[in-house]
Order: structure tokens, then C-alpha cells, then sequence
């Protein structure tokens, strides 16, 4: 079973549908990709997912339990966690405290971990110690993307939602952080990750689902996304342009 599954969700925007009978399942041990053009409806779904936007129809579950009257907080004390595509830190706070926030939700079952402990597990899986007490806008936008990162691990989710994550990170820096996923997914964290860079998700991701105008269009390995005439057509572009 996998751990989040969509099951034809559709959302509707005054007239227009940004999402048409979406279905897709998220797998622990794996990163999924969902990829395509802009205002495709990434950010949507992942709004749904999260419970920020209400679906027209359609389900939302979690290992198995349909969690679609669940508020945001709820999701998160079950696994959830997500990052945002703009990045939302708390800019007169350092690092750290960005995670302490994080840290300090409520938690559903007894944790051994205590919230400080979880705070230093985060920051040294992602490897933020050196910039850990920069106030947050002070931060490169390199370093910004890895303390959202980070605040997100502190919850010690089982399904994580990334929008976006290396958007404004340099080759050096997107290369360690295609590890740190690989690294999070090996430990068993199910991976939902929106990212244009393809060559990223090509690397990093199991399984890749394409939306297009909100419907998806194809669902398979990177090889056959990277061969998918309608993939190439709505998205891609030629294969030369996709190589990895
Ligand atoms: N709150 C909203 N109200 C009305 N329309 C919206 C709202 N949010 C998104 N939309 C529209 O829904 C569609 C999907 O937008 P969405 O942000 O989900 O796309 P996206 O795939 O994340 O794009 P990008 O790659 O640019 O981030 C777009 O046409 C967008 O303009
Ligand atoms: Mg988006």
C-alpha cells in the first residue's frame, strides 16, 4: 500500500478547473517526482495534499485513512510535512530557531526524541551547522532552501512534500541535495518532489508523474518519462535537452 494516495481529485478556481481526476500514490523508500509546465497545478495538488485547499472531489489518504477532513496541523502530527515553493522562513530569527519552531508542534504519539534533540538531527542531516545562528534573511538562498528542508525533518515526517527545492541553488549545491534525498528515501521517507530542474529529477526521483493543464498526462520510470512524446511535446522539449 502506498503511504499518500490520490484518488481523482479535481479543483475548480471560479471557472477554471486546475486539476481534472489527478491520481497518484506516493511510495515509502522512494522519491516521486511530479513535474511539468508552469501553472500545470503542482502547487495545487500540493495545497490539497496538505489541506490548505479543499478539493471539488476526489480523496486524499494516508495509509489507507482518507484524511480528507483533516485540518493542516492534523496532517503534520500524522507524517506530513511540506516546503513552499517561495521560501516562508521566519526572517528575524536564526536558522536554528526556524527548526525550533517546527520542533516545538504537538505530537501525536510519544516521541523519545526531545524537540532540541530532534533540532540537531535536522540540522546535521541537511549539514547546517556552519550558517545555523545567521538570522534567516541573511541567508543565501542555498542555505535558506536547507533550513526549510530542515524544518521540515524536524517533525520527523514519513511523507514529505518539497515545492520547488532547489530552485536558486547553484550545480554544487543541488548535487548535495539530490544526496540528502537519496539519503532520506534510503531511511524510508516517502518523497513528493515538484522541481523544472530535470536533470534532478531524473537523478533522484523512482517514479515521475507529469501534469499538464491539470491532468496527468504520464506516470513512469525517468526513462520512459524522458522517451514520452506527449511528455516531450507538453514539457520537455527535445530529447537533447533532456539528457541527464
Ligand atoms: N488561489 C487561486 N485562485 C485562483 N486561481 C489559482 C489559485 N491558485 C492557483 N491558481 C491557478 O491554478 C493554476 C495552477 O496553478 P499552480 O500554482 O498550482 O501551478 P504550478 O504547476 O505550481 O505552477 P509553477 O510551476 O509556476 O509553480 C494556474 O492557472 C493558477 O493561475
Ligand atoms: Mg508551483
Amino acid at each position: 500500500m502506498a503511504l499518500l494516495d490520490i484518488g481523482e481529485v479535481s479543483v475548480k478556481f471560479g471557472g477554471n478547473m486546475a486539476l481534472t481526476e489527478v491520481t497518484l500514490a506516493v511510495e515509502p523508500h522512494a522519491v516521486t517526482g511530479l513535474i511539468g509546465p508552469n501553472g500545470a497545478g503542482k502547487t495545487t495538488l500540493f495545497n490539497v495534499i496538505c489541506g490548505l485547499q479543499a478539493p471539488l472531489r476526489g480523496t486524499v489518504s494516508m495509509n489507507g485513512i482518507n484524511i480528507a477532513g483533516y485540518a493542516p496541523h492534523e496532517r503534520s502530527q500524522r507524517g506530513m510535512a511540506r516546503t513552499f515553493q517561495r521560501l516562508e522562513l521566519f526572517g528575524s530569527l536564526s536558522a536554528r530557531e526556524n527548526l525550533q519552531v517546527g520542533a516545538e508542534i504537538p505530537r501525536r504519539f510519544a516521541d523519545p526524541q526531545s524537540p532540541a534533540d530532534r533540532v540537531e538531527s535536522a540540522m546535521c542531516l541537511v549539514g547546517m551547522e556552519a550558517f545555523a545562528d545567521m538570522r534567516a534573511d541573511r541567508l543565501t538562498t542555498g542555505q535558506a532552501r536547507l533550513v526549510e528542508l530542515a524544518r521540515a525533518l524536524v517533525t520527523r515526517p514519513k511523507l514529505l512534500l518539497l515545492d520547488e527545492p532547489a530552485s536558486g541553488l547553484d550545480a554544487d549545491e543541488t548535487a548535495a541535495f539530490a544526496q540528502i534525498l537519496k539519503g532520506l528515501a534510503g531511511a524510508g521517507m516517502a518523497i513528493l518532489l515538484v522541481e523544472h530542474d530535470i536533470p534532478l529529477v531524473m537523478k533522484t526521483c523512482n517514479k515521475i508523474y507529469v501534469l499538464d493543464f491539470g491532468r496527468i498526462i504520464a506516470a513512469g520510470t525517468p526513462e520512459e518519462i524522458r522517451q514520452n512524446p506527449l511528455v516531450i511535446e507538453a514539457y520537455l522539449g527535445s530529447p537533447a535537452e533532456v539528457a541527464s
